[in-house]
Order: structure tokens, then sequence, then C-alpha cells
């Protein structure tokens, strides 16, 4: 095959990017696009702060934008993403306590119940691990209502709309021997053994010079699978590009029956949140391909 989209279809998989509704004016942006991708991610649309900018006023003139490019070029949709420390609008930032929790419960009401029977799959939790050493939650706003507050979010998105997947999704669990992946890994183990609703785990994959690919990549995602989750790999980009680093992330996905997709987070380099001089992705600033694209779509035909 000779598109991204195509080629992972022969397993049953998707290859996506992240959209930003604001490029879709560009038309070498929309080609590419349209062109190689079968799933969307809305970069910043979805998130709390743009569909929610007031108390119970829901805003979805951005989120729409998105979804309805992606379904009219025939692509499916990933929510990203309802409760999250960051990205918060700013009427919910200082809240706290009860009133906090009830108001993530309407928050997720709400943008849900707009996407019903939508989506594929919602990023239901966003990032609510810390970083370091202890393997334990971020100190946030929505942890200290308590530390059930991810579980009532999931079971709260499972009766909003039973359709869609629900997936936890973070960055920095992408290395088995991190002690942030141990811990995501821990508490899918215990939602699946006390039947909290959860579909998928997301690991978001930004490979950079301090949390670089690791070999042990292939075992975290069997291993998350083995907890009988899907595992996707949400916003996969690598600093510098390297062809090879790509090519180790998508086999290792392919050998995983339950890895479904994988996102690229953007389209040419210089639509990177990293900026264009990472050169992270598959397309130069031009929208030329590069070695890394060849690299990922000769891995998505078999090598
Ligand atoms: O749209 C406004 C513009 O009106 C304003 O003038 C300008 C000035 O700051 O800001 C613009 O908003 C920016 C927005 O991107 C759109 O470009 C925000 O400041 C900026 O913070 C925001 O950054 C986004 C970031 O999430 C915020 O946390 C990035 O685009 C987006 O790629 C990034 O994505 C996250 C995922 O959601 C979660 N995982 C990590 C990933 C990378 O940080």
């Amino acid at each position: 095959e000779s598109t991204l989209g195509a080629a992972a279809a022969q397993s049953g998989r998707y290859f996506g990017t992240a959209i930003a509704s604001g490029r879709l004016g560009d038309s070498q942006y929309t080609t590419i696009a349209n062109r190689e991708f079968n799933m969307v991610t809305a970069e910043n649309e979805m998130k709390m702060d743009a569909t929610e900018p007031n108390p119970g006023q829901f805003n979805f003139s951005g989120g729409d934008r998105v979804y309805n490019w992606a379904v009219q070029n025939g692509k499916r949709v990933r929510g990203h993403t309802l409760a999250w420390h960051s990205q918060q609008p700013n009427w919910m930032r200082p809240m706290e306590g009860s009133s906090l929790r009830q108001a993530m419960i309407n928050h997720i009401n709400g943008v849900m119940g707009h996407y019903k029977g939508k989506i594929y799959a919602w990023d239901v939790v966003n990032e609510a691990f810390a970083d370091g050493n202890s393997g334990g939650r971020r100190d946030s706003n929505l942890q200290r209502t308590g530390n059930d507050w991810i579980e009532v979010a999931f079971r709260t998105a499972r009766a909003a709309d039973p359709a869609a997947k629900l997936c936890y999704n973070d960055y920095n669990i992408d290395n088995w021997s991190w002690a942030k992946t141990q811990g995501v890994y821990n508490m899918v183990r215990d939602f699946k053994a006390r039947g909290v609703p959860i579909d998928c785990v997301g690991l978001q994959s930004h490979f950079n010079s301090n949390s670089p690919y690791n070999s042990n990549y292939r075992t975290t995602i069997q291993s998350f699978a083995a907890l009988g989750v899907d595992v996707q790999i949400t916003e996969l980009d690598i600093q510098g590009g390297s062809a090879t680093t790509y090519a180790n992330v998508v086999n290792d996905c392919l050998a995983v029956p339950r890895c479904t997709g994988i996102t690229v987070w953007g389209v040419r380099d210089s639509d990177s949140w990293l900026g264009a001089g990472a050169a992270p992705l598959l397309f130069d600033s031009n929208g030329n391909k590069k070695p890394a694209y060849t690299a990922v779509l000769n891995a998505l035909n078999g090598g």
C-alpha cells in the first residue's frame, strides 16, 4: 500500500494524526492529512478549556470543525481529552472538593453527550501520574478531590457514551523500567480486577533525549495488553526524526495484536508543538516525505 492509513489497515490497525482546526485552510496540510491518515485527534479543540469556557456553557465550534473535516473525509476520531490538570478553563482552576468533582462529572457528560456514538475512543483521563520515581499520582486540583477521581471519571464516561472505548493516556509510560509506567500499570490492573470500565491505554510516546525510545517498549505494550486492554500509540513524535526509531515503534505495535493503532502528533515538522527545528514528524516543513515516512510505510507493509 502507498499511504500510511491503507498500509496500517492491512492488519486492521489505523494510522492517525493530530489535526489543528486553525490549519484546515492550508491546502498542503489538508491534502497530506487527507491522503495519509485514517484517524484524527483534535490537537486542542476538544480539551476542557475549549469545550466549556463558562460553567455549564459548552462550545463545540472548534471540536466540530475538526470532527466534521475528519468524518467528511472518511476518517474516525479519537476524543482528547475529558479530565486533565492542564488546559482547564479559568473558572475551573481554583475549584476544589465536591464542587470540582461535580464539575468534572458535568463536563464529561456534556462533552461526551455532544459526541455520543461518534468517537472511536476517548482519552478520559490524561496525565494523572507523577514524573520521577514515586510511581504515584500527580498532585492537582482533581487529585485533591480524592484518589477515586479517575475511576469516577471512567464510570461517568461509560454511562455517557457506552459505544466509545475509554482510555487512560499519559507520557513517559513507554519505558517499562520507569516507576511511572509501573504506577499506571498497577492502576489498570486494579481497575480490571474491580470492574472499573477501562478499555485502552494511550502511550503518548513523545520521544526525545531525556525520554528516548527504549527497546523495552514492546514489553510495555505487551504487558498492558495482557491486562485485557487495547493499547494505542496516541501522540507519537521523535525529536530528530530518526527513521530507525520510527520503524522500531511501528514494529513494536505490529508485534502485539491489541496494539490497535498509531497517531503522530502533527503532519509536517512546522505543525509540531515542538517547533519545526525539532524535526520530529514524518513530513518536512515543505510537505515532503522524510526518510522516517518511508521507514514507517515499509514497516506497515511488512518490512
Ligand atoms: O490559540 C491561542 C492563541 O489565540 C494565542 O494567541 C496563543 C498565545 O499563547 O496561544 C494559542 O493557544 C496555544 C494552543 O496550543 C494553540 O496553538 C496555547 O497557548 C498552547 O499552550 C497550546 O499548546 C498545546 C499544548 O498541548 C497545551 O498543553 C499544543 O498545541 C498541543 O500540541 C499540546 O498537546 C499535548 C497533548 O494535549 C497532551 N500530551 C502532551 C502534548 C504536547 O504537549
